[in-house]
């Protein structure tokens, strides 16, 4: 029996057949093998609109975010569609005083969500104009649907849900988004639409959407927070502990005929979203939501580490993870910043 050849030199001397640098040595070489890229065309950027004119709110919790009234909104959403960002995700800041236990205003044709779609569809013609679908901003309680006897009652929010997405869809809206988390609503809000003559009007579902603590800066900035502290929405929003469940959720509301889905929160729930992604294939979105947002600037502000290297990275990692699209409230920035890039690179 032959013995089999073993260089007997110490390691260090062996002659190294891979030497994975060479690929990293100069930026042109990285570049053409860069594995993923980020391009304005990944971005949705949501934006939160408040009664009034000439508007703009700067929001505590969010730096760098500010709370917009329709006619400034549009100067930004011209901006948004200028750069090539695709679309934008309206949230709607109800005043306390109307809100109400049903969340009558959600399906109020001349609310301020409806207003500000109508404004956009008008002045901002090409830009996709989406739209959260659930009662958060309408309820006295904060939650997504019409809370009773200590809970969110499903059927009966569903059915409220698809007059919304009805109302929003014909006022505007390109996409009507169902964050809410109920069974059977993608199903019910596509059988509305579809009674409705709005069979083109598309559904992103929030198909994987956890109870998380990430939304904190959102529910201040549309207030919705209750001075009692936290909503506690674990009886519809997914547990932070489970994956194989969000498959389900995912299986569900496509069969039901959701058009897009996404995973939220977004860099906490990678696997999450590359494990959509590999089953459905379908379109997936990730939501880098509000809290994320927040952690990064505060982390850049005490001077851990630079923000627009920070935020590019997280941004990348959605892509890595196999996301079609992000909604970021950095997106407008990261557009110029990609523009930018885009004209030095020309000249
Ligand atoms: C409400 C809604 C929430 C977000 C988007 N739509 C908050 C919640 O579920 O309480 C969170 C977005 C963010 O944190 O950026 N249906």
């Amino acid at each position: 029996m032959e013995t089999p050849h073993v260089d007997a030199r110490p390691r260090y001397l062996r002659q190294l057949a891979e030497r994975p640098r060479r690929l990293r040595r100069a930026e042109w070489v990285r570049a053409l093998v860069r594995e993923h890229v980020l391009v304005v065309h990944d971005l949705i950027w949501p934006v939160f609109v408040v009664e009034g004119d000439g508007v703009r709110e700067s929001i505590a919790a969010l730096p760098g975010v500010s709370r917009l009234s329709i006619d400034q909104l549009l100067v930004d959403a011209r901006r948004a569609r200028a750069l090539g960002v695709p679309a934008v995700a309206v949230f709607p800041v109800v005043p306390d005083t109307q809100k109400d236990d049903l969340g009558t205003r959600a399906i109020d044709p001349n609310g301020l969500a409806c207003r500000a779609a109508r404004a956009l569809s008008e002045s901002v013609p090409g830009l996709g104009i989406i739209g959260d679908i659930a009662l958060d901003p309408y309820t006295s309680q904060g939650h997504d649907g019409i809370f009773r006897d200590g809970d969110v009652v499903n059927d009966e929010t569903v059915e409220v849900l698809a007059r919304m997405a009805v109302v929003h869809a014909q006022a505007g809206f390109d996409v009507v988004a169902p964050s809410d988390m109920m069974d059977g609503r993608v199903g019910a809000i596509r059988a509305a639409l579809d009674a409705a003559g709005l069979e083109r009007t598309l559904i992103l579902s929030y198909a994987a959407k956890y109870a998380s603590a990430f939304y904190g800066p959102f529910r201040q900035a549309v207030g919705s927070a209750r001075p009692s502290g936290s909503v506690d929405k674990r009886t519809y929003q997914m547990d932070p502990a489970n994956a194989r469940e969000a498959l389900r959720e995912v299986a569900l509301d496509l069969e039901e005929g959701a058009d897009l889905v996404m995973v939220k929160p977004g860099l906490p729930y990678l696997d999450v979203i590359r494990q959509v992604k590999d089953r459905f294939g379908a379109p997936t979105l990730a939501y880098q939501v509000s809290g994320e947002y927040a952690m990064l600037r505060a982390g850049a502000d005490a001077g851990a580490f630079s923000w627009p290297d920070a935020l590019w990275e997280s941004l990348l990692a959605f892509k890595r993870a196999g996301a079609d699209a992000i909604v970021t409230y950095a997106a407008l920035e990261i557009a110029e910043r990609l523009g930018t890039e885009q004209a030095a690179s020309r000249s």
